[in-house]
């Protein structure tokens, strides 16, 4: 071909693409329409206004108020000129995106029949067809469908503009029990496909876990139109993984991070979790498919075409942490449409997008089957792609281990002496185990991708400490309290108790150790039944659990009722509910120590830096263009320690204008960095910790940088704005 020939064919290829972009629903370029920006959920625009040449000078442009303090991850949505996200206690707000300017909002709980509820909500959902425009998300256990101009709810979808999140997970005769007790709810928004909202769920992780169906509502009723059985039943591919009816005594194998859509291909790709219970799988020998997934499914029908499973019989809690990208990448000189998924332990796979073979070579690695708990039968392989090498880290040795000063490195040490190691080990009862990647590696932020190829991941090196227990609510009633039982199937997720200098800052929220300080029984009794802010209700759970959970927190049993602590409370020692036939709630005879972080007895991670990173990774090749570290903890920093990273939530918006914008680190800060080269091109302090996903938009000619600025994490100060900036 002639050059002028050549450029002629580059110039009928972009306008092509530029037809098809305008004759795409999803509107104008100018837009963030999606949760990930579009269904393909690259999080990356095409807007380049801000670009490398000209980013040191953005500034605040404006600053939205929710009211509503503390932790929120909702990367909002931008649609003709109007953002949409949530605030931290699960309002939905619609403002004016060029000024800030409040337009309306939405109050679920203004509804006193609902029960108030607090759960992360990572964003919502946009659906329109002519003048019918509708935001959609999810509070609890019910979805609901506003009216995208003035918030009032759809009457028309389901109950009031509420459909109900437990249609199709079955009933006491399908699933041998009655969901609705149970906890259900979407933390991460599903994906729109023509008039079906597809979805996954967030369900417990413990033995009341109800199971993780994936699921389609029609975006005008609200009525169910499909499921997929993540955990099959009889009959269904897959159901041999499991011991027999298992689908009706566990639960989990849930996709809460998040799919994505191939709307070309009528295809929906989305990651599940690992199955109930966390850490010990005695009840569930066998594979366990569908859990620990990336699963290609028929997004109008819910088939599946394929399923890959990243960790068989998941005994780590690895979850697919983050939605799956959908990028094309020329392998083996052919272009090919690929779908990536990264993982909690610091690995990502890339598959065909149509037969679900991966495109670099993945090996069955052979893992240690033993010492493991009584009932346990390990999976003897596990799956090791040979590219791109692991963004995180993957063994602890003691070269690894902290040198910040010769204390902390002395606690380590003795700490790791005392615990058993190794990446894919089953936990042992009693010895501790320190394990990657419970919490990521890559997380709930999301990853980005570019029209390149390149895969832009924020990654975590936080080696956490896992302890397994005899399950006490097993083992003799009188002396050993039945809080402590439910406390580690229902809290422990979220909160600790014991060693503060290990747990200060570990997940996300209060460590409890000296609650019976700061609250009364009521107090304690109110948050439970209510719930608070983020911290979700249990008022599904029977009195007399809440009182043992009341007895336990309080050392009720150990002194003498405080006054205000009834005696109900003080005489529960308990044996809460009782399974059913099928041995739900399950029981299990196991349980761990929580999620606690291995650090130092100041607090920060006792293995070496970077504790936090960021990678470009170019899918083409498989090879890391740069990785970085990412944040820092500027008290180190003047100490003269090199930036060591921190830990980080969040995730990374990559723009044409060569830029990749992240917060997410325990600095407070919103960066960019040069997409080349990875080196930060400009920061600004954020208002409180940004632990969400940045958008960009254009409106009236100006592009915008958004991102919650909520705080609430690794014990800082909590905040409440969504903050703006562009150029001057
Ligand atoms: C999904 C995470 C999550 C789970 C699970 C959870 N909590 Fe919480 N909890 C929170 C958050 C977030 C807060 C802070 C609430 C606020 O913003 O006011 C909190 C606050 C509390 C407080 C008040 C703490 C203080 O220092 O004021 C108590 C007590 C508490 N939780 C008990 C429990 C118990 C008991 C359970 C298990 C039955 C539980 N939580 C499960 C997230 C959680």
């Amino acid at each position: 071909m002639r050059p002028v020939q050549l450029s002629l064919t580059v110039l009928s290829i972009i306008l092509l693409i530029t037809a098809f972009r305008f004759l795409t629903p999803t509107s104008s370029s100018d837009d963030w329409p999606a949760y990930g920006g579009s269904t393909e959920g690259n999080r990356y625009s095409t807007l380049q206004q801000i670009n490398r040449e000209n980013v040191q000078n953005l500034k605040l442009a404006w600053a939205y108020d929710t009211g509503d303090e503390g932790g929120n991850q909702c990367q909002p949505i931008m649609v003709g000129g109007i953002l949409y996200g949530t605030t931290s206690s699960m309002k939905l707000f619609a403002l004016d995106a060029a000024t800030g300017c409040e337009r309306w909002r939405f109050d679920p709980f203004a509804d006193t029949t609902k029960t108030r509820i607090g759960h992360p909500i990572r964003g919502v959902l946009y659906w329109a067809d002519g003048a019918d425009k509708r935001v959609l998300y999810s509070v609890g256990p019910w979805l609901y469908a506003l009216n995208a101009e003035t918030g009032a709810p759809i009457n028309t979808f389901g109950q009031n503009g509420a459909a109900d999140l437990y249609q199709g997970l079955g009933d006491a005769k399908t699933l041998g029990h009655d969901p609705r007790p149970y906890r259900i709810s979407i933390t991460t928004p599903g994906v729109i496909f023509e008039d079906l909202l597809i979805t996954g769920s967030s369900v417990s992780e413990g033995g009341d876990a109800l199971p993780g169906y994936i699921r389609a509502f029609n975006v005008r009723t609200g009525k169910l139109v499909w499921v997929f059985h993540t955990i099959p039943l009889p009959g269904e591919t897959g159901y041999e993984t499991w011991p027999k009816d298992a689908y009706r005594k566990l639960g989990g194998a849930n996709c809460w991070a998040g799919m994505v859509v191939d709307p070309r291909r009528g295809m929906v790709y989305a990651g599940t979790g690992s199955p109930s219970v966390d850490f010990y799988g005695g009840a569930r020998k066998g594979q366990n498919l569908f859990a620990n997934c990336m699963l290609a499914l028929d997004a109008r029908t819910g088939q599946r075409k394929w399923h890959y499973q990243t960790v068989h019989h998941d005994l780590w809690d690895r979850d697919a942490p983050c939605p799956p990208n959908l990028l094309t990448v020329t392998h083996n000189g052919r272009r090919v449409d690929a779908v990536a998924q990264a993982t909690k332990d610091g690995n990502v796979f890339v598959f065909d997008r149509d037969t679900g073979k991966p495109l670099f070579p993945v090996q069955e690695k052979p893992v240690p089957t033993s010492p493991a708990l009584p009932g346990e039968h390990p999976w003897p392989t596990q799956p090791m792609p040979a590219k791109p090498a692991p963004f995180s880290y993957q063994v602890v040795n003691e070269a690894m281990l902290t040198t910040r000063t010769p204390e902390a490195r002395a606690f380590a040490l003795k700490q790791y002496r005392d615990s058993q190691l190794g990446q894919n080990h089953p936990l042992p009862n009693k010895k501790g185990s320190l394990v990657y990647g419970i919490g990521g590696g890559a997380e709930w932020g999301g990853t980005a991708v570019d029209p390149d190829g390149v895969f832009y991941v924020n990654g975590n090196n936080m080696l956490w400490w896992v302890q397994m227990r005899d399950n006490p609510a097993l083992k003799s009633a009188k002396t050993q309290t039945r809080g402590l039982a439910l406390f580690n199937q229902n809290c422990s997720a979220c909160h600790a108790i014991g060693n503060k200098a290990r747990t200060q800052t570990a997940g996300t929220y209060s460590n409890l150790t000296d609650v019976d300080k700061r609250l009364t029984a009521e107090q304690v009794q109110t948050i439970l039944a209510n719930g608070r802010g983020r911290m979700p209700s249990f008022g599904h759970l029977p009195k007399t659990d809440r009182d043992a959970l009341l007895s336990y927190l309080l050392k009720l049993d150990a002194k003498p009722a405080s006054a205000s602590a009834s005696n109900d409370i003080h005489t529960a020692r308990v044996t809460g509910q009782r399974a059913n036939r099928d041995g739900f709630p399950y029981e299990p005879p196991y349980l761990s120590n929580g999620y606690e972080q291995f650090r130092d007895a100041d607090g920060y991670p006792a293995v070496k830096a970077p504790w936090g990173t960021l990678n470009a990774i170019d899918l083409n090749t498989g090879e890391y263009r740069w990785q970085v570290p990412l944040g820092e903890h500027p008290e180190l920093t003047k100490q003269g320690i090199a930036p060591t990273g921190t830990e980080n939530h969040g995730g990374p918006l990559v723009t044409a204008g060569g830029l990749l914008f992240i917060a997410a680190t325990y600095d407070e800060h919103l960066r960019a960095f040069d997409t080349r080269t990875g080196k930060v091109v400009w920061q600004a302090k954020l208002p409180a910790g940004g632990f969400a996903t940045p958008i960009t938009y254009q409106v009236g000619g100006r592009q915008y940088i958004v991102i919650a600025a909520c705080g609430g994490r690794y014990g800082l100060a909590g905040g409440s704005k969504f903050v703006a900036f562009a150029l001057p």
